[in-house]
């Protein structure tokens, strides 16, 4: 006698222990992974998804592996959760990790299990976030495991530009697996409990002698901060969690829908906060000031989502609303090193252009550039291919793209900030903007370096005199009306003025439609 089910009580009564014991998992681990500060891979996607509107595809998938005593230890699901559910309404799908089952590793089987989600998500046009917390590769199968690392890429891959792809990074990742992240479009780390690279720190130390700690190698600061590999650091995992639905509400399902938008008119009489911009620049260039306070009055309700806000802070990305539409915001921030571009502005900058560009996001530049960042750590590391990735960014938008010039928009900078002459649509500046090939201190002393000379042979105040040169450059070009002179510029606004500018002027570009000439794809410099 068996106890296999024969009638249909029995086989509905089999099939509930089945889920339930699919469900609860190893008491211990669970228990193992609360202690950590982690949820389990179901915890996880109940809070993240609105309430009660997950639905699990793959429940039952198991491996087939007998080897290393696998054979005895095939549990339901194979350690990741899969399917489908809604946020905010709106239908997102969903894999998840599961590290209380043979630590949430990479196998054939759930590898198909993410695969086919993946290939839902495409074909549903849905967004699809992944929440990793996993050992990498299973060490006890072959090539299974990294044959579907290869297969999730290449649907990352496909997916890139199509639907918005999320990683959550909720533990472990390890190996290969930190490059689906790594083709996703936001990647989200929690503080302390999360960590991602390439090879862990014994293999470093094997290799190559150097002691370092997981935290410290790839802990969430480090991948925040240093790498860049990670565009928000959470406090904890709630606080993870509610960043992927804030993000999610300001990007479309897909590349064909419009963004979720609860469109009303601005009222655009003039506030108090408009009024405030008149008196916010400071009198001397050299002096820093808060761009963040210029873009929150633009906008809606001054909530402003920041994408990589740790990581290159001297240029500032994020989402926010005008008249209740999605835009994308890039913006200089005189405060961190002064505003300049560095390569890793540039490249944070570029790729947050593409984001906005590939989800139909108009795009809203801020301009307090005095330069690219001198140095030979710059040259060396390659400024010159790296920041072209932003000029090929914005030079390749067919967004609505308004770039507003506050103080500072020297040189090569210039060009690359959302110039008119890199396609964007409508060009404003502050009657505090300054235009030119560079500041006055730099093109005094080039410009007049023969005069100074002849001062300084003379045995005359050299110092005076190159005041006097400075302040000569500074009246004739560090100003905005050359530009608007010759049409570089669309307007000189009065501060107070911006928000009534870019409302109106994003209401006049909703209809932008750019034809671009067929080719197979360009070759950006990566
Ligand atoms: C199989 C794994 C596993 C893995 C962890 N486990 N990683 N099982 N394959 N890759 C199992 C452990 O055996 C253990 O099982 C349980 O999960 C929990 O793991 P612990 O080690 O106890 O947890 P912890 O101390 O938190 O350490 C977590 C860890 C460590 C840092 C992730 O487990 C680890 O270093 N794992 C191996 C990482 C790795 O080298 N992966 C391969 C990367 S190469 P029991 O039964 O004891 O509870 C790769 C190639 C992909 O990914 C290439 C694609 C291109």
């Amino acid at each position: 006698m068996t106890d296999t089910p024969r009638t249909t009580a029995e086989r509905i009564d089999a099939f509930t222990q089945r889920r339930e014991a699919a469900h609860t998992g190893n008491q211990r681990s669970v228990d193992n992974q609360h202690k950590r500060g982690k949820q389990t891979a179901r915890e996880r996607i109940a809070a993240l998804l609105d309430t009660d509107s997950f639905q699990e595809i793959d429940e039952f998938a198991r491996h087939h592996n007998h080897q290393f005593g696998m054979q005895d230890n095939r549990p339901d699901g194979d350690g990741v959760v899969c399917g489908l559910g809604t946020i905010e309404g709106k239908t997102v799908a969903v894999f998840a990790h599961d590290f209380t089952v043979l630590g949430g590793s990479l196998a054939e089987a759930n590898g198909r299990k993410i695969v086919k989600v993946q290939k839902l998500a495409l074909k549903l046009g849905c967004p699809i976030i992944g929440i990793n917390d996993s050992g990498g590769a299973r060490i006890q199968e072959g090539v299974g495991s990294i044959a579907l690392f290869a297969e999730i890429f290449r649907l990352n891959v496909a997916s890139s530009g199509v639907i918005p792809q999320i990683s959550l990074i909720m533990g472990p990742s390890a190996g290969g697996a930190v490059y689906s992240p790594a083709l996703t479009d936001v990647t989200i780390m929690v503080d302390q409990i999360s960590h991602m690279y390439i090879t862990g720190p014994d293999v470093i130390k094997t290799v190559t002698g150097e002691s370092v700690g997981h935290e410290e190698l790839g802990g969430g600061r480090t991948n925040n901060t240093v790498s860049g590999n990670a565009h928000y650091l959470a406090s904890d995992e709630d606080d993870a969690l509610n960043y992927v639905r804030d993000l999610l509400s300001f990007l479309p399902q897909n590349n064909l829908d419009p963004a979720d938008s609860d469109e009303f008119e601005s009222d655009l009489s003039l506030t108090p906060e408009d009024e405030a911009l008149d008196t916010l620049m400071p009198d001397s260039p050299a002096q820093p000031y808060d761009i963040l306070d210029v873009v929150t009055t633009i906008l809606d309700d001054g909530e402003f989502l920041q994408v990589s806000e740790l990581f290159a802070p001297n240029v500032v990305t994020g989402f926010g609303r005008v008249e209740g539409v999605s835009v994308g915001i890039i913006a200089n921030q005189p405060m961190q090193l002064a505003g300049t571009l560095d390569i890793d502005a540039s490249e944070k900058a570029a790729r947050f252009v593409r984001l906005c560009d590939a989800f139909n996001l108009p795009i809203l530049t801020f301009v307090d550039v005095p330069g690219f960042l001198p140095g030979t750590d710059q040259e060396y590391g390659g400024i010159i291919r790296r920041g072209a990735k932003l000029i090929y960014a914005y030079g390749e938008a067919t967004v609505p793209l308004v770039t507003l010039i506050t103080r500072k928009a020297y040189g090569g900078a210039y060009c690359v900030m959302g110039s008119k002459q890199l396609g964007a649509d409508i060009n404003l500046a502050w009657p505090s903007a300054q235009i030119a090939v560079m500041g006055a201190q730099g093109a005094a002393n080039i410009v007049y370096r023969r005069k100074l000379k002849a001062v300084e042979e003379a045995g005359e105040d050299v110092e005076a005199a190159r005041a006097e040169l400075i302040q000569d450059y500074e009246d004739a070009l560090l100003n905005p009306y050359l530009a608007a002179e010759e049409g570089y510029i669309d307007a000189v606004i009065k501060p107070s003025e911006t928000r009534s500018r870019i409302v109106r002027s994003l209401r006049a570009l909703k209809n932008k439609h750019v034809d671009a000439p067929a080719r197979k794809h360009g070759n950006i410099p990566l």
